[in-house]
């Protein structure tokens, strides 16, 4: 069964009903660009062809219940819930965060049931939760006829998850869960929200994008993140500058002569050079130059291992197997501590790159990974 088929499957055996509709969000790799979307730098994400769908209706009794596929037992709540942050928690708080936010901005958010089933694994670094709260988003928007552009959905479904399951996360997630376009990369700026959809071609070049799913345990990922977050906006004050953006890669030196600790040093360092990067990227996909963007991505990856220190081991042997065996460059995507690895490869040689990083996988006893080969799709959508 689709993954469409089994959220309509679930809403009718669950409710008794036919849903109004279905909305389907994916979830997203990020190509370069990492944890400069908190210090209002440049991302390149690209949304995947894996999707969650929501099948909805709305509720005359104006509660919200949903039922996921991964949870037998259905969660409902009504305005007391959803208007006070943290009452809903688990998975559900994604969704009491949407109407949480919606009402906040001042909407008449209707009730809803809902059912929602999932193709994008869950704690693995691809936004699983980008997507559900995208999708409940677009629901909501449509079953309410409300009068919110999707412009503005990103910071909507960013502040559910800031602000109600309380992870202080940046804009790229629900960005490019949102903006995805087939066949593109999104180049993002998170200081202004300007993108420009930048082709990326992976097929008629002959390429693919390799992710792998290194299984890793999160440790300690969200404690991680926000001690990365703080040191960035700690290091920024303490250089007079409104975010580490701000600072360009000609004035690292001086940057870097100013801050007292070199564990801040190698955070900005980092943030500083990341940057670049993404640009740097962006003018060799605008020339067609597909392949030659391999060694920043590898770089990339070099800059989060040493630089930001978010990765563990199993991350950074896929991304040593896959250059072993001919990508043209391979980095962690995501948050850290775990989580995705992606490598730019020839569509032909994906297989075998694939097979190099299960063979070094097993090879340390490390449980096997998952690996699939994605292209870039489009974002959240009403299914018909
Ligand atoms: C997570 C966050 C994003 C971003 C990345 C790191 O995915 O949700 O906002 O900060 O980590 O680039």
């Amino acid at each position: 069964m689709t993954v469409a088929d089994r959220a309509t499957a679930g809403f009718r055996q669950r409710y008794g009903a036919e849903p109004s509709g279905r909305w389907a969000a994916p979830g997203r790799v990020n190509l370069i660009g990492e944890h400069t979307d908190y210090n209002d730098g440049f991302v390149l994400p690209f949304a995947l062809p894996l999707r969650t769908v929501v099948a909805a209706a709305t509720a005359p009794d104006g509660h919200w219940t949903v039922w996921s596929e991964l949870d037998d037992t259905p969660v409902e709540f009504g305005a007391e819930q959803a208007d006070e942050p943290g009452r809903v928690d688990g998975w559900a708080a994604y969704v009491a965060g949407v109407v949480w936010a919606l009402r906040a901005a001042g909407h008449d958010v209707p009730g809803a049931r809902l059912a929602v089933a999932s193709d994008v694994p869950v704690g693995s670094g691809l936004s699983s939760s980008a997507a559900i709260e995208s999708a409940v988003l677009a629901a909501l928007v449509d079953l309410g006829g409300l009068d919110l552009p999707r412009g503005r959905w990103p910071r909507l479904a960013q502040r559910a998850e800031n602000d109600y399951v309380g992870a202080p996360t940046g804009i790229m997630d629900q960005s490019a869960v949102i903006r995805g376009r087939e066949g593109h990369a999104l180049f993002l700026d998170c200081r202004t929200e300007d993108v420009e959809q930048i082709p990326f071609d992976l097929d008629r070049a002959g390429l693919a994008v390799l992710v792998v799913d290194s299984r890793a345990p999160h440790r300690h990922a969200d404690g991680e993140y926000a001690a990365r977050r703080r040191s960035c906006e700690q290091a920024a004050a303490t250089l007079g500058v409104t975010a580490l953006r701000d600072v360009a890669v000609a004035d690292l030196d001086a940057a870097l002569a100013r801050l007292d600790d070199d564990e801040t040093r190698r955070r900005v360092r980092h943030v500083v050079t990341e940057n670049q990067r993404v640009l740097d990227t962006v003018t060799l996909l605008r020339a067609d130059r597909i392949r030659d963007v391999g060694p920043l991505l590898t770089a990339s990856h070099a800059s989060m291992r040493d630089d930001f220190e978010i990765t563990v081991p199993e991350i950074d042997i896929a991304v040593e197997a896959a250059l072993s065996a001919g990508a043209y460059g391979a980095r962690m995507t995501g948050g850290g501590f775990g989580g995705c690895v992606l490598a730019l490869v020839d569509a032909d040689a994906a297989d075998v790159v694939a097979a190099a990083v299960t063979d070094a996988y097993a090879e340390r006893g490390y449980a096997a990974p998952g690996t699939l080969t994605v292209l870039p799709a489009g974002g959240v959508t009403r299914l018909r």
